[in-house]
């Protein structure tokens, strides 16, 4: 990279971070959708950050998979990020695995994490249980390269749905020990969680999120279902035996479909009771399945012409894993100092 380019990073650097990853461990969801990449478009375009946004293929090797799958996934995230409306040209978007910063100080905060700390970790519980037969290492320790990604970069706002909460506090915890430790070395980041599409649940059991890795197909909607998959998934959607649109205790599945309804339009979730006042669920469910796959159609279409053009993907991730590495560098360079370690001479 040129000099001139790179004091043009340096320059851009004093707007707040905004940082998120993904993982390219099946289709992305509705639920990714509302709950992450909505909102790191919107924060994005609001011009008053520097965002980095990747995929986190590495935390994707924690759980076994077809090496073929995985690349394909890798590329379709990228192209979804894309679809979705991160903008190369506004942020960095990267593969986590072309930034070896991100491995390297992985290792390093491992050993600043208590293994007591690993254990409480509701993912880390949640996946081991349904992989019993892999419970490895990188599974318990994903946490510590979590907080690599994020801390690396100095990063102020992690926008993340509910379930990722816990896993950015404990980067903070982590940022704090090591801070308490060796001086300032890591900014303290924050979860930007927002209230509508925090948490989107399954359609075909609304007491469990909906997650990538359902096996159910007719529990998560993605983004490249086709527009009569969507209906009829939110058609076949579990409710309760009332009939009547209003949130509830008890009614879990017509609690979520209100709020990815709300999500989608915009409207609070008093309007849209109001707007199915006397309606049934067969009408709102068809509704709910409009709407989404309104939304959904226009990205379904971009992910396909990316898709085609793999080598635009290439060059997208290949121009950002270059300038995230220059942000990533300068923080692991300081790590090195504080530890003890030798900073290796850079050209
Ligand atoms: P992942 O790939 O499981 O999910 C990506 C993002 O989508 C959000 N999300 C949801 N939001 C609402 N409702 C749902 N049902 C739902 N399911 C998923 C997640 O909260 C997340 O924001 N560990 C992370 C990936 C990661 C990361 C990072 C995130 C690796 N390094 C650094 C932020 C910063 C994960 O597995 O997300």
């Amino acid at each position: 990279m040129s000099e001139l380019s790179q004091n043009n990073e340096v320059k851009k650097e004093k707007k707040k971070i905004s940082l998120s990853f993904i993982q390219p461990s099946g289709s992305i969801t509705l639920g990714n959708y509302l709950g992450a990449l909505t909102n790191w478009v919107t924060i994005q375009n609001s011009g008053d950050f520097n965002c980095l946004y990747a995929m986190a293929d590495l935390h994707a090797l924690t759980v076994r998979h077809e090496p073929a799958d995985l690349r394909k996934q890798i590329y379709q995230g990228l192209a979804t990020l894309l679809a979705c409306g991160i903008d190369p040209e506004k942020s960095i978007v990267f593969l986590q695995s072309h930034v070896h910063q991100h491995a390297e100080l992985g290792w390093i905060l491992d050993c600043y994490t208590m293994f007591g700390e690993l254990s409480r970790m509701t993912q880390f519980k949640d996946k081991s249980a349904k992989n019993a037969d892999n419970i490895n290492a990188g599974l318990f320790t994903y946490p510590a390269l979590m907080a690599a990604d994020i801390l690396l970069y100095q990063t102020d706002f992690v926008p993340v749905g509910q379930d990722q909460k816990q896993h950015v506090e404990i980067a903070r915890d982590i940022a704090n020990r090591f801070n308490g430790i060796y001086g300032k070395t890591f900014n303290l980041p924050e979860p930007y969680i927002t209230k509508s599409g925090a948490r989107i649940m399954s359609l075909a059991d609304p007491t469990k999120k909906m997650s990538k890795s359902d096996s159910n197909v007719n529990a998560i909607i993605t983004v490249t279902d086709t527009d009569n998959e969507i209906i009829k998934k939110f058609k076949r959607a579990v409710t309760d035996s009332g009939s009547e649109v209003r949130m509830g205790e008890g009614k879990d599945g017509v609690n979520n479909l209100i709020n990815i309804y709300s999500a989608v339009t915009g409207k609070s979730t008093e309007e849209v009771e109001r707007e199915f006042e006397g309606k049934g669920y067969g009408d709102f469910k068809l509704a709910c399945g409009e709407v989404v796959a309104d939304r959904i159609r226009p990205i379904r279409e971009k992910i396909n012409d990316y898709m085609n053009n793999r080598d635009y993907l290439d060059q997208i991730s290949a121009v950002g894993a270059e300038r995230a590495s220059i942000f990533a560098q300068r923080t692991l360079d300081k790590v090195y100092k504080k530890v003890g370690l030798v900073v290796k001479k850079h050209n």
